[in-house]
């Protein structure tokens, strides 16, 4: 099994994945300012694994906390949960854990528990957020395999995988379920430039567990699609708006459109905590802008002019009306998604 991240008495430990496929390194970080620093960095990206890193750095941080009042304490959780609140803006999943250790926190103080069991029961809380996910994941998996023939060729982009989470994948997941459900299941990995999330991540977790990947530059897409190799898309989240546009690392959305003109479905998956219905459309996702490096350099071999103005959005948003389902832990969401991704957030799930 891929250990991407867990909780040690000495800090998180988490596989640095700016190192892979060539390094297979495991770094512990030690406080909440390293944990923000590795998320910021990218030693652990992926939505649902930067929510669980960002709970364990909440934790992480305040069992370290030094006051001699209550309201110290208060003001240094406040100040660890808005530092690693600053680290990535797109992932509505490091809000929702941040929030989550956040309500925990104050139900706590406002039942009078000593700041010892506090820092306790923030930690078991970190610890529980990293399992459910893998469970999350698992269940996500058995809805979303249905969608799958035996004999499928799946395309997918950037890594939404055992990396991308506590384990076992949202995309990937799905695949790996259908997979243990009997079926026969090859992939196509976009290579996904800049970062190279599809070459160095997706194409090294397949081909550790051996389920049969091709990986492809981000160009080549549409020529396998049109030559009739791609029975379906599945992709991952970073946010889903309330209308069901999704926000997921760039170049989904020209996969989303190549795959709608070649009549291949589009799916997503992602678990509901992926889901943001305070955030009306894809308008609203706020959209990061990462350093020039990443596009001008590749392992710090310049591929560019010096100087070349340059654009690096980390994200784009997918309209909705490109998505056939969208794949959750509690059932699948069809369109219109304003009406079923309602019903399953307030736990509703529907057949698929
Ligand atoms: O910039 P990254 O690598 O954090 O972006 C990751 C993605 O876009 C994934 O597809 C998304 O987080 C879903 S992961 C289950």
């Amino acid at each position: 099994m891929i250990e991407t991240l867990y909780w040690t008495d000495e800090g998180v430990v988490m596989v640095d994945q700016r190192l892979l496929p060539t390094e297979e390194l495991y770094p512990v970080f030690t406080t909440y300012l390293e944990v923000a620093d590795a998320i910021r960095e990218m030693v652990v990206r992926g939505a649902p694994a930067i929510g669980v890193a960002a709970a364990m750095g909440v934790a992480l941080g305040f069992r370290d906390a030094k006051s001699d009042t209550e309201a110290g304490l208060d003001a240094k959780f406040e100040e660890i949960c808005s530092t690693l609140a600053g680290t990535r803006p797109t992932a509505v999943n490091l809000f929702w854990a941040i929030d989550r250790m956040k309500r925990l926190y104050q139900r706590l103080r406002k039942d009078g528990v000593a700041s010892a069991s506090i820092r306790e029961k923030l930690i078991a809380e970190a610890r529980s957020m990293h399992t459910e996910d893998i469970e999350i994941n698992r269940s996500m998996g058995r809805f979303g395999a249905e969608l799958i023939p035996d004999g499928a060729t799946v395309l997918t982009h950037c890594n939404a995988g055992a990396l991308a989470t506590a384990g076992y994948g949202t995309a990937l997941g799905v695949i790996r379920a259908a997979i243990e459900s009997g079926k026969s299941v090859a992939v196509f990995a976009d290579e996904t430039r800049p970062f190279l999330q599809g070459a160095r991540l997706t194409a090294w977790e397949l081909h550790k567990d051996n389920i049969p990947v091709t990986l492809i530059t981000d160009n080549m897409a549409g020529h396998f699609m049109k030559a009739g190799k791609i029975t379906c898309v599945i992709v991952g989240a970073d946010r889903i708006a309330a209308n069901g546009d999704v926000a997921n690392k760039i170049g989904t959305y020209s996969v989303a459109v190549l795959a709608k003109e070649n009549g291949i479905p589009f799916y997503v998956a992602a678990p509901i905590s992926t889901i943001d219905l305070e955030t009306k459309d894809g308008d609203g996702i706020p959209i990061e802008e990462r350093p020039s490096l990443e596009v001008t350099h590749v392992k710090g071999n310049a591929i560019a002019p010096e100087g070349v103005t340059i654009a690096n959005p980390a994200f784009d948003v997918t309209p909705n009306r490109y998505v056939a389902a969208i794949i959750t832990e509690r059932g699948l969401a069809r369109p219109p998604f304003s009406e079923s991704l309602r019903k399953l957030v307030n736990g509703a799930a529907e057949s698929a």
